[in-house]
Parts: C-alpha cells; structure tokens; sequence
C-alpha cells in the first residue's frame, strides 16, 4: 500500500488532496497544525480502519517536525506533499491584498518565508530517510505561478511572490541533490483555486486542482525531476 504525507491536511487543497489518496486506499499520514480542532479530518481518520491519521505538526515549528521524524522513523512514505502555505495576512482579492510596493509588513514576509521556504524544506530534511525507503520517492511542494520569475509580467505581491520563487529554488536544488537516491522533487502550481486562500473569484475549484494534481504526481519520471509543474500537467517557465 503505497503512503503519501500531507502537510496542512485539515483544509483547502491539503484536505482535497487527502480525500482522493484515502478514497484511493493509500496510507495517509496528515499534518496539521491543531488536530483538536480538525473534525472533519479525526472523523475521516476514524473511519479509515487506521489507514488516514492524524499527526500535529506545525511547519513554523521545527521542533514539532522533528517530533513527527521520531515518531514516523523506519515509516517509509512514497509521497512526501508539502501544501501547507501562508498567503499573508489578506488574500489576493481583499482591499490590501496585493502587497504592493511600499506596504511591506516585515514581520510578515518573515513568517510567509517561515511557512512558505524553510517550511517544506525543514520537512524534506526531517522526512529524507522515509522518503527514500519507500517504492515510489517523490517530494513535491505546493509553489505557484507566483513564483514564476519569467511569467511576472504584473508586479506586487511581493512577499508571496518572492517565497514562491524561493521554494521554487529549493525544489530544483533537491531534484539535482536527491538524484541520486532515486528522489524525484519537484514544485506544483495547482491553479488559482477556490479555497480560503485562492477567493471565492478564482478559477477552479478544489477537485479539479486535486484530481489534477494527483495524476501529475502518478506520472512524474525521474526526467521530470526539477521542472516547475502545473495541476494539468503543462510546465512553467522559472
Ligand atoms: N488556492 C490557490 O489559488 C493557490 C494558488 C497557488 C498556490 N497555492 C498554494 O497551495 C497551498 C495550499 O493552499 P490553499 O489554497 O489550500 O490554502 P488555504 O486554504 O489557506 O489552507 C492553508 C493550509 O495551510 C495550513 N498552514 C498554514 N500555516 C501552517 C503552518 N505553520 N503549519 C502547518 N500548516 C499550516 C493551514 O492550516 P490551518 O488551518 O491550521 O491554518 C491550511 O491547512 C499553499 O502552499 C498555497 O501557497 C494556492
């Protein structure tokens, strides 16, 4: 039974993402930061026969990280997802929202790189040795048009934008670093999505993301390795 980890499980496209490997019947390890509070998540956990459990782990919080590298060690994990992600503090079509130049909240572009950049890459780290023990290898994160360098053809956004084009970075690194234990990384766009974070004005919705996004992730080569994907399968440019 191949296994996927989901960070940021409980909501948006971490929780589509998780709904379609569960239906699917794979082993489902999903983080999320306050499991307490994450109903739909514990009743979906319950029912699975202890295929889907729910594990605390806030991507901000190292420490909590290593915690779950303690408790998952000798866990090999096929799909290695890192969807948590933080915008900043209003979405994209809020009064506010754009981040333009001048508006720079830095204690927020610390906490957007904290969550964004060091997040998925302090889970890499944490989770390598699960990941390589497993069948399939794959690493993938959440990044976003965003972050594309040559598809900026608008400006703002800044602190979300520049985190994006971090990860981005991260991610091409790991394909060439990881190669050679047979590690695939790479970064995902999933569209502009109807979530909490994408506004009810985006272009999709979360099924289509997600149904999207999990056969790019079947198919992914180890050629594929360090290309900046999209949910349909196209490529962007960096
Ligand atoms: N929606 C879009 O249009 C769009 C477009 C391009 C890229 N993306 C990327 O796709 C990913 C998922 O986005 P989404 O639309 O599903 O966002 P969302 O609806 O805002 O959900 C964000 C998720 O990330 C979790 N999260 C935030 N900070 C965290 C932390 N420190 N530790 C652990 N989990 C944390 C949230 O958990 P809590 O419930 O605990 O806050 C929540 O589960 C993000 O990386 C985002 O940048 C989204």
């Amino acid at each position: 039974m191949p296994s996927v980890l989901i960070t940021g499980a409980n909501r948006g496209l971490g929780w589509g993402l998780l709904n379609l490997y569960a239906k699917d019947g794979w082993r489902v390890f999903a983080g999320t930061r306050e499991p307490a509070k994450a109903k739909e998540l514990n009743d979906l956990a319950a029912k699975s026969g202890g295929k889907v459990t729910v594990h605390k782990l806030d991507v901000e919080d190292h420490a909590s990280i290593d915690a779950l590298a303690k408790e998952l060690k000798g866990q090999p994990i096929d799909v290695l997802l890192n969807v948590a992600g933080y915008y900043g503090p209003k979405i994209v079509s809020e009064p506010g929202g754009l981040q333009d130049f001048g508006q720079s909240d830095y204690a927020d572009w610390d906490k957007i790189y904290r969550i964004n950049v060091m997040g998925p890459m302090k889970v890499a780290e944490a989770l390598i040795e699960n990941v390589a023990a497993s069948t399939q290898k794959k690493i993938v994160t959440l990044s976003s048009i965003l972050g594309s360098v040559g598809g900026n053809d608008m400006g703002k956004m800044y602190p979300y934008r520049a985190s994006k084009a971090a990860i981005n970075m991260v991610m091409k690194c790991m394909a060439i670093d990881l190669a050679p234990k047979g590690i695939i990384a790479i970064p995902i766009h999933p569209g502009w999505v109807r979530t909490d974070m994408g506004g009810p004005t985006a272009d999709i919705d979360v099924d289509t993301s997600v149904t999207g996004m999990k056969k790019v992730i079947a198919g992914l080569k180890p050629s594929d390795a360090g290309k900046f994907m999209v949910y349909d399968g196209s490529t962007l440019p960096w």
